[in-house]
């Protein structure tokens, strides 16, 4: 089943007279991780915004499960690479806020919160606020925002490039478990990424875009089944290929 398809995208700012993004086009398909990457300021973030729906692209379209986005929705939740937290809120209230677009009364969602900060090891910090916590407990709580409303899509910004190696292989690990487990609501991500190597640990598909206007250079589809081996030769063959794209 096709979770996304981002058709013809093309997207200049109101203020400048250049297209910075030009025909745009790909798929997210159920069950698949998605990594878009491509040259610093070349649109990448501007693209998941569009895909979200907080942005109207210039022309073309994205459609969500068969239907055109034209606005934010619940099933498709972002995470982002500062956390985007907000500091005068406790973690559980952080976490609340991925309710605000579900109908569920307050009590269930304090309850939610609560339940997912636990299960996202954070039980005992619901009343803390985001400056007690480190880095990797900060974008745990990112995540446990971002699933609340059982989201069918998650978006990530450079989830993990403000993290140190071994907390983001762990949120990585975390990722991948939403992912491919049947009972949580999750059946896509896209990822955007500066790390080759973090791409194609964790992708299925690897979207490789130009500098500006970008379009798409190379589709690389990685058929292998993770965890993959990242000192294997195929692991550095598939790196290899994304930085020739790259400087192509
Ligand atoms: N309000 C705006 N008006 C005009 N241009 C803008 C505006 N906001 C961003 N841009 C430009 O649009 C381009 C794309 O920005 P965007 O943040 O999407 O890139 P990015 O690929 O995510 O960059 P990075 O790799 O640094 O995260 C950038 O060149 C930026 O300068
Ligand atoms: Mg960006």
């Amino acid at each position: 089943m096709r979770m996304l398809s981002v058709e013809n995208v093309s997207f200049l700012y109101e203020n400048s007279a250049q297209e910075i993004m030009s025909k745009v086009s790909f798929t997210a398909e159920k069950g698949e991780f998605v990594s878009i990457v491509g040259p610093s300021g070349c649109g990448k973030s501007t693209l998941l915004r569009i895909i979200a729906g907080l942005v109207q692209p210039s022309s073309g379209r994205v459609l969500f499960m068969d239907k055109k986005v034209e606005g934010p929705n619940s099933k498709m939740s972002f995470v982002f690479q500062d956390f985007a937290l907000l500091p005068w809120l406790t973690n559980q209230d952080n976490v609340k806020m991925g309710l605000s677009m579900t109908d569920l009364d307050d009590d269930s969602k304090e309850a939610k919160a609560a339940e997912l900060l636990d299960r996202f090891g954070l039980g005992g910090f619901e009343k803390y606020y985001p400056n007690v916590l480190s880095g990797g407990m900060k974008q745990r709580v990112g995540i446990a925002r971002a699933i609340a409303s059982d989201p069918q899509v998650l978006l990530m910004d450079e989830p993990f490039s403000s993290l140190d190696e071994l907390t983001a292989e762990t949120l990585r690990s975390d990722i991948i478990y939403m992912l491919e487990n049947k009972n949580i609501s999750v059946n896509s991500v896209v990822m955007v990424t500066h790390n080759v190597e973090e791409a194609v640990e964790l992708s299925d598909k690897i979207i490789v875009l130009s500098n500006k206007p970008t379009h798409v250079k190379r589709i690389i589809k990685v058929l292998w089944k993770r965890p993959r081996d990242k000192r294997s030769s195929r692991f550095t063959d598939i790196m290899d290929q994304i930085y020739a794209a790259l400087a192509q």
